[in-house]
């Protein structure tokens, strides 16, 4: 029985999770497994009702389940970083899921931006450090508000930090086993302390890999060979903000925010699997938005918990959906089909490829 707290969130995401779950339910009765889930209104307007971001005791709550299915967290009418760094950033700190994985897959049927690239040039897997770097808040202002004003953002790297995210890069890159190579990217020119002890790391830990082959691209070089030659890259290894910003364009680079998942993940503890985009209010409730990223995330989420037949069973179904051209557009309002028929499309699939 997997136990999964559900947080729909803000916007567009109770729309997408609504589909990812109908999707679940399919699969768990095709393949044979038990699920419950339990929902928490966490997001915006529980903030702007209760002025509280997470409840005293929610983390330990959470704790109890293995999983967490995330639709988006983000609303216009609160201050940007609050609900990111109360709800989204703060699970990801206090449940130590010091992963997050983006796979960057191109499927057939998908318009790639990229003229000559197919789905053969793009798989990837993004390993991006999730707990340290400059998402730790550390740094101040000092002389606020005066013309002398200095603020300084710290970036934190810990060998324990920078070791266990290198660690579980060349694990997924052995486990994967397309190429075996795995591409550390960071900026060892310029960032010269973080990113000295990220490549001292990263070689002794290679030693102990030896089937697996290692690379090493500057972040600006990553964006670039990430445009002009996406089939060098098997699995990169990166730190929490480079990760966030290369993540984004591989998004695009597999077709949008529409079919980009991703999982936030503490190998031993509770990890939680999200569409990637935002919550896109200005979709909200319109019956607009992709779900295909949301239901990908529930695909990642059962391989996660080990459910590998249900997995590939959604994957399958999000392939043969978007290779047969039924839905001509990733793009929200554009897919030919609504939120709910993509969720159905999806779920039908999966019962039919059992
Ligand atoms: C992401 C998002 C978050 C991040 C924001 C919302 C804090 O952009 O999941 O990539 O920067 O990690
Ligand atoms: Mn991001």
């Amino acid at each position: 029985m997997h136990r999964i707290a559900v947080i729909p969130g803000d916007g567009t995401g109770p729309e997408v999770v609504r589909e990812g779950l109908k999707v679940l339910e399919a699969v768990a009765a095709t393949t044979g497994f038990d699920f419950e889930t339990r929902e928490f209104d966490y997001g915006g307007d529980r903030w702007l009702a209760k002025g509280e971001t997470l409840p005293e005791g929610a983390v330990d709550e959470l704790k109890e389940f293995k999983a967490i299915y995330l639709g988006a967290i983000g609303h216009p009418d609160v201050k940007p970083g609050i609900l990111e760094q109360g709800i989204l950033l703060r699970l990801r700190f206090d449940l130590d899921q010091y992963i997050n994985l983006r796979p960057v897959k191109l499927y057939p049927g998908v318009d790639c931006p990229l003229k000559d690239k197919g789905p053969e040039d793009i798989d990837m897997v993004v390993v991006r450090e999730n707990t340290e770097g400059l998402y730790v808040g550390s740094g101040g202002f000092t002389r606020k508000g005066t013309a002398q004003e200095i603020a300084i953002q710290e970036s934190v790297n810990t060998r324990m930090g920078v070791e266990r995210c290198i660690r579980y890069a060349f694990e997924a890159c052995r486990e994967r086993d397309k190429d075996r190579k795995l591409t550390l990217c960071g900026k060892t020119n310029v960032l010269t302390y973080a990113w000295d002890l990220w490549e001292r790391t990263f070689n002794e830990v290679g030693k102990e890999y030896p089937t697996i082959s290692t690379d090493y691209a500057h972040v600006d070089a990553t964006c670039m060979w990430m445009v002009k030659n996406p089939e060098w890259f098997d699995v990169i290894v990166t730190d929490n903000m480079f990760g966030d910003i290369i993540t984004d364009l591989g998004a695009m680079i597999q077709g949008g925010m529409g079919i980009a998942a991703g999982g936030n993940i503490n190998p031993a503890g509770t990890s939680m699997f999200e569409p990637i985009g935002g919550s896109a209010p200005k979709y909200t409730g319109k019956n607009v938005i992709n779900p295909l990223a949301a239901i990908a995330a529930v695909q990642m989420m059962l391989d996660f918990l080990g459910e590998k037949k249900a997995a590939t069973l959604i994957e399958d179904a999000i392939i043969r959906a978007l290779g047969s051209g039924e839905i001509p557009s990733l793009s929200a309002g554009k897919m030919g089909m609504g939120t709910d028929e993509v969720g159905d499309l999806i779920a039908k699939y999966v019962r039919e490829g059992s």
